[in-house]
C-alpha cells in the first residue's frame, strides 16, 4: 500500500500538525439574559448553567469571561408582561433596562463587543416578531418599528445590531436609519437564513415571548429549503449587511457551508438554545460525554464555514480551554 492515511494520525503532535479547523475564543459569542432590577439571578430550567440577570450580576458576567479572554456577548431582554404591548414601545423607552444596561457594559467595558437583538417579540404583547393587524403579522408597518428600536440600541452604544425578525427589507432599512442617526459605524449582524424551528423553546422560556396565536412560519424559513437561503443572502448583503446569519447551526450545517461559498461577508451560526439542551439533558443522564460532544459540536461549525459562533457553551467552552 502508497497510501496510508493513518500515518497522518499515528501521534498527538502529528494530528494536531495537520488539523485543518480551529476553534478559538475570538470566535465565540456568548448569549446573555438580561432582567431589570438588582441581584438577579434567575436560573432558567431549560437551560442549565444559563440565568436572566440584572445589571450588576450581567457586569460581573462580563468581567469573568473577559479574564477568561471571550470578549464578544449577544444581549436579550427579559421583559415583565405588564410592559408589553402591540407596538412594542417599550423597546425604545427612555428608562428601558436593556439599553441601560448596553450603557453601562460599555462604559466599563469600552473593549467587549456588543451585539444586540432587533425584533419586536420580547416586548411585544401578541409575542410575534413583527405588528400583527387582523391576525396577521404585516411586514412594512413593522420596519419603522425596528428602526426605532435599533437607533435606540445605537444611541445606548451598541456595536452591531442583530435583526432576528425575518421581515422583508429590513437591513437595508435599518442601515438607512442608523445612518442618518450617525450611527454609520456600528454594525448589522443579519439573521439571514432563520428557520421555523422547534430548537427555539428554552429561549422563549426565558424570556417568555412565545407567540400568543400561531407560529412564526410566515416570516421564518421553511426548514425543507437550502436554495432559498441564497435569495435571502443575496438581499441582505445587497442591503448592507456586515455578517450573514444561520440559525440553527447543528441542523443546518449544510445551509451554513452554501452561503460561506456564495458570500465573502463573514458567516455567524445560531447554536440555539434546544440544540445546547439537548446535549445537557443527554449528559445528564450519562448517554454522552459533555466536553467531547461541546467540542465536537462547536468544531463542526466551525468546519462547515462559520466564523463566529452564537453558543450558550461560550463561558463554560472558555474556562475549560484555559484550563486544558
Ligand atoms: C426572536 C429570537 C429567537 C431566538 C433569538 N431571537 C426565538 C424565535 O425566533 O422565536 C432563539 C435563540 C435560541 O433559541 O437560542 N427574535
Amino acid at each position: 500500500m502508497l497510501e496510508r492515511p493513518r500515518r497522518n494520525r499515528t501521534s498527538e503532535a502529528v494530528r494536531s500538525m495537520v488539523r485543518e479547523t480551529r476553534l478559538s475564543l475570538d470566535n465565540l459569542i456568548f448569549p446573555l439574559f438580561l432582567v431589570d432590577g438588582n441581584g438577579q439571578r434567575q436560573p432558567i430550567a431549560s437551560l442549565p448553567g444559563i440565568a436572566r440577570l440584572s445589571q450588576d450580576n450581567a457586569l460581573r458576567e462580563v468581567e469573568q469571561c473577559m479574564n477568561l479572554g471571550l470578549r464578544s456577548f449577544v444581549l436579550f431582554p427579559a421583559v415583565e408582561d405588564a410592559l408589553k404591548d402591540r407596538e412594542a414601545t417599550y423597546s425604545w423607552s427612555r428608562d428601558n433596562f436593556y439599553l441601560r444596561i448596553i450603557r453601562q457594559v460599555k462604559k466599563e467595558f469600552p473593549e467587549c463587543c456588543l451585539a444586540s437583538d432587533v425584533a419586536m417579540d420580547p416586548y411585544s404583547s401578541d409575542g410575534h416578531d413583527g405588528l400583527v393587524e387582523n391576525g396577521n403579522i404585516v411586514n412594512d408597518d413593522t420596519l419603522p418599528i425596528l428602526a426605532r428600536m435599533a437607533v435606540a440600541q445605537a444611541e445606548a452604544g451598541i456595536d452591531i445590531i442583530g435583526p432576528s425578525d425575518m421581515m422583508d427589507g429590513r437591513v437595508g432599512y435599518l442601515r438607512e436609519a442608523m445612518d442618518q442617526a450617525g450611527h454609520s459605524q456600528v454594525g448589522i449582524m443579519s439573521y439571514c437564513a432563520k428557520y421555523a424551528s422547534a430548537m427555539y423553546g428554552p429561549f422563549r422560556d426565558a424570556l417568555s415571548s412565545a407567540p400568543k396565536f400561531g407560529d412564526k412560519k410566515t416570516y421564518q424559513m421553511d426548514p425543507a429549503n437550502q436554495r432559498e437561503a441564497l435569495r435571502e443572502a443575496a438581499l441582505d448583503e445587497a442591503e448592507g449587511a456586515d455578517f450573514l446569519m444561520v440559525k440553527p447551526a447543528l441542523m443546518y450545517l449544510d445551509v451554513i457551508h452554501l452561503l460561506s461559498e456564495h458570500t465573502a461577508l463573514p458567516i455567524a451560526a445560531y447554536n440555539v438554545s434546544g440544540e445546547y439542551a439537548m446535549l445537557k439533558a443527554a449528559a445528564e443522564r450519562g448517554w454522552l460525554d459533555h466536553d467531547r460532544a461541546m467540542n465536537e459540536m462547536l468544531l463542526s461549525i466551525r468546519r462547515a464555514g462559520a466564523t463566529a459562533i452564537l453558543t450558550y457553551f461560550a463561558k463554560e467552552y472558555a474556562e475549560k480551554a484555559v484550563g486544558r
